[in-house]
């Protein structure tokens, strides 16, 4: 394997002394592109840039030819390869987001949920990882990634996106048992897709679970924290003679940071919601921190975007074991320049802030 030429974002994840803040943006392969654009059009549709190692590959690179200053690239796929993997037939109806054919609703069809090999029925994810690290040839880590049980559980029972999350709430207080008997099947799939990721040469994976803020604080440990920490307890955790950083993001998670801290992790995802020095001082002894500019600041123009990169910098404060990014995925309707310009603003702004 090739060494790495910029690690910065690994060792920020694991305190490490770096020259300036890293930086990547959750989503940064994506519709405000217009090369994305493009490539989802030759290749069809969404699933077949995800299904085909060539296109994941093409339209995970163009963030990086495009923007010098991204620090770590994001393999191209989606969350919901695992249910779709479980038989649930996923298909994305234009501008309506996700859709299955089939829906979980009752015990029996969690007890009829085959777990999948990661290998067997998700190679294509693996194959895309293995044809996205030689493409790198060592230019800047490769991130893997899954869904949380919680999160994917979600859209499995509700066959889709949902507002409320009404029945997947409803199954959990109803029907308590048949609720954890889908997130420990989805626990077992999660760690051995992101081991089979990590052998395919993903370098840190981060474990996305969009919806756990959604959850009351008890139902949040009781059934999205407890299956995250048992998915960091099952990861292999150094690989090629490297540490692999495990970075947990709940979205909607700021009260309870210190929780989120002791779950194993080397790395906490925080949206915009809570301030990222108070954060730093909450859990920063333990653990690094990832985030957190407002995905919307993007809209504004370049100086104000600018601004806010260093307000957050500031707010963090001197030294490593801070990687920037936004506080969730960027919006389709960014203008590329401005994703450029907050960028640059990360790496012209931090430098102050190392030794
Ligand atoms: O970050 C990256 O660049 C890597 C690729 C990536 C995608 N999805 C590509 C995608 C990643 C990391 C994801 C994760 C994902 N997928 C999450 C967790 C992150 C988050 O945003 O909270 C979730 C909840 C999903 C489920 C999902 N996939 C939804 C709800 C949708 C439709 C809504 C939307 O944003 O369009 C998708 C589709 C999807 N996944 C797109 C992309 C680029 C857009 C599809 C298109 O091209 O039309």
């Amino acid at each position: 394997m090739t060494a790495l030429k910029n690690d910065r974002f690994l060792r920020a994840l694991l305190k490490q002394p770096v020259d300036v803040t890293p930086v990547w943006m959750m989503r940064q392969a994506g519709r405000y592109l217009p090369e994305y654009r493009a490539s989802r059009a030759k290749a069809g549709d969404f699933m077949s840039l995800c299904m085909n190692p060539e296109f994941a590959c093409e339209v995970t690179m163009q963030p990086l030819d495009r923007y010098p200053q991204l620090d770590a690239a994001i393999l191209f796929s989606d969350i919901l390869t695992i249910p779709d993997a479980m038989g649930q037939g996923l298909y994305f109806e234009t501008g309506e987001g996700p859709r299955f054919k089939k829906v979980v609703s009752t015990l029996a069809d969690i007890e009829a949920l085959p777990i999948p090999d990661p290998h067997k029925d998700l190679g294509y994810v693996m194959d895309a990882v293995s044809t996205i690290r030689r493409e790198l040839n060592g230019r800047v880590p490769l991130i893997g990634f899954s869904g949380s049980p919680w999160t994917l559980a979600t859209y499995m029972v509700e066959g889709g996106s949902s507002k409320d999350y009404r029945k997947t709430k409803t199954m959990l207080y109803d029907n308590p048992q048949a609720l954890h008997l889908l997130l420990d099947k989805l626990a077992q799939t999660v760690t051995s897709y992101l081991n089979g990721q990590i052998m395919a040469g993903a370098q840190a994976v981060q474990i996305f679970d969009s919806w756990g803020g959604s959850l009351s604080a008890a139902a949040y440990q009781e059934f999205s924290l407890a299956y995250m920490k048992k998915i960091v307890s099952g990861l292999i955790r150094e690989h090629e003679g490297r540490k692999v950083p495990v970075i947990l993001f709940t979205k909607g998670g700021g009260l309870w940071l210190e929780s989120i801290a002791d779950a194993g992790a080397d790395a906490l995802g925080l949206d915009w919601t809570c301030d990222i020095g108070s954060a730093r001082d909450r859990v920063g002894s333990k653990i690094a921190l990832q985030g957190n500019m407002d995905p919307t600041v993007l809209y504004a123009k370049p100086e104000a975007i600018r601004t806010e990169v260093g307000r957050i910098l500031a707010s963090y404060g001197k030294g490593s074991g801070h990687v920037f990014n936004l506080g969730h995925g960027i919006t389709p309707e960014v203008d590329p320049e401005h994703a450029g310009a907050f960028l640059r603003a990360v790496h012209e702004l931090s430098a102050q802030y190392h030794e």
